[in-house]
């Protein structure tokens, strides 16, 4: 079969195919257990639901804008009001089937083959291959301390004639790591100086722990004119458990707003009316599972931090935010491919390897499932890693017997 270069480059999301993998073997009967996930398990505000069901009911499903509904756009300037204390008009926002296509429309907007655009390592995994979907290169940012935390010096070194544009996803999909006030302020600064793109990933900005306050990259901005090169990205995927609507935005400047707007027009058009409307009901209906999700997720981080400080090999940095953490176990495996098929092999429990998101050795655990799936996920990868564990682990009436230590 001939396919394009595109295609031969790009590769399977992990995450999904992960996912798959963990369906069938549920299917198969296997108690699995998914750390692996990207998803709240929450249910989606009943406000959404309901705005969604109105809607279907009234049979008047069709096409809607390319950009989005006035409604939901209404929603979208209110919430960036609120939380950005920035007032946009409807020319300034589209509405995209979910944050990745904003990202994605955003990149086929301002990149042209061959141009690179820069984000800190650890990524999230969509980066690089969107990037590569342009013609264009995605280069990882490491910290040169070996942290989470790159600093403006590490971007400066790696900035060149071809950067076109900068994605900062804070906090990090898959660290949880939450940069800085100064880091943000030292990129946006840095951007505007160079006239490179700033793209502020914020799908993550509500779910964040131990007191912290989401950050506002206009703050910052000293340029908030329709010059502007600072495109704001967010969802209701993640804060408000409502991955599979597949609702997402971006907010930046009008003629980039028109370009993403055309680009979108001709690929999928704007997205249905139904989830959208089930955004407006999210945006504008009662608010409080949102902290609810933030209060629990906060939870289950500190009882994993706590399970994963009680293993002698692994490494952890405690997550500002998100529902990731990502846990250095090269003690007992330089291959993070080969540790998380032998956990899901061994033990049923599943985690992404750290090389789909730019580091070997390290897996990425989610915390958004149930404390129940935490403790016991925890226990059996710990039983089938430490050796001072038991020889033997029952998992329901399933006996285990190590023979691999
Ligand atoms: C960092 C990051 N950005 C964007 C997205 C996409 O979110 P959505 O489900 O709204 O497309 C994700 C989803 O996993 C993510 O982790």
């Amino acid at each position: 079969m001939s396919l394009s270069l595109i295609a031969r480059s790009i590769s399977a999301s992990p995450t999904l195919r992960l996912n798959e993998k963990a369906a069938i073997l549920r299917e198969k009967g296997d108690p699995v257990i998914h750390l692996g996930g990207g998803e709240p398990k929450s249910m989606a505000p009943l406000d959404a639901i309901l705005a969604a069901v109105t809607t279907l009911n009234s049979g008047e499903v069709r096409y809607t804008p390319a950009d989005g509904i006035p409604a939901l756009k209404k929603s979208i300037i209110r919430y960036t009001e609120e939380f950005y204390n920035r007032k946009v008009s409807p020319e300034n926002i589209i509405v995209s089937g979910g944050a990745k296509q904003a990202i994605m429309v955003a990149l086929q907007a301002i990149l042209n083959p061959q141009e690179e655009v820069l984000y800190p390592a650890p990524y999230w995994v969509s980066y690089p291959d969107m990037a590569k979907l342009c013609g264009a290169v995605g280069i990882p940012v490491y910290a040169e301390d070996g942290s989470f935390y790159p600093t403006l010096k590490d971007f400066e070194l790696k900035v060149g004639s071809y950067t076109k544009a900068i994605i900062i996803n804070s906090p990090n999909n898959p660290t949880g790591a939450m940069y800085s006030e100064k880091f943000i302020a030292d990129i946006v600064d840095f951007c505007e100086r160079k006239d490179i793109y700033l793209i502020m990933d914020d799908i993550y900005h509500r779910l964040i722990f131990d007191g912290r306050k989401p950050i506002n990259c206009y703050n910052y901005a000293k340029d908030l004119s329709e010059k502007s090169k600072l495109i704001v990205i967010n969802g209701v995927s993640k804060q408000y458990a409502m991955t599979g609507f597949r609702i997402g935005w971006a907010v930046a400047n009008k003629k980039l707003i028109e370009a993403m707007t055309n680009i979108q027009g001709h690929q999928t058009s704007g997205p249905s009316v139904l989830l959208q409307k089930a955004a407006v009901g999210a945006l504008n209906g009662i608010q409080s599972g949102v902290e609810n999700l933030r209060v629990t997720l906060e939870n289950n981080r500190n009882v994993l931090i706590d399970l994963l400080n009680s293993f002698e090999g692994v490494k952890v940095t405690k997550p500002d935010g998100t529902f990731y953490c990502f846990a250095d176990f090269s003690n007992y495996e330089k291959s993070s491919n080969k540790l998380s098929e032998f956990l899901i092999d061994k033990v049923m429990v599943l985690t992404v390897p750290g090389k789909e998101f730019g580091m070997e050795g390290y897996l990425r655990i989610s915390y958004c499932g149930s404390i129940k799936d935490i403790t016991e996920g925890i226990e059996r990868i710990k039983w089938a890693l430490d050796p001072n564990s038991p020889n033997e682990l029952y998992i329901g009436d399933r006996k285990l017997v190590r023979d691999w230590l």
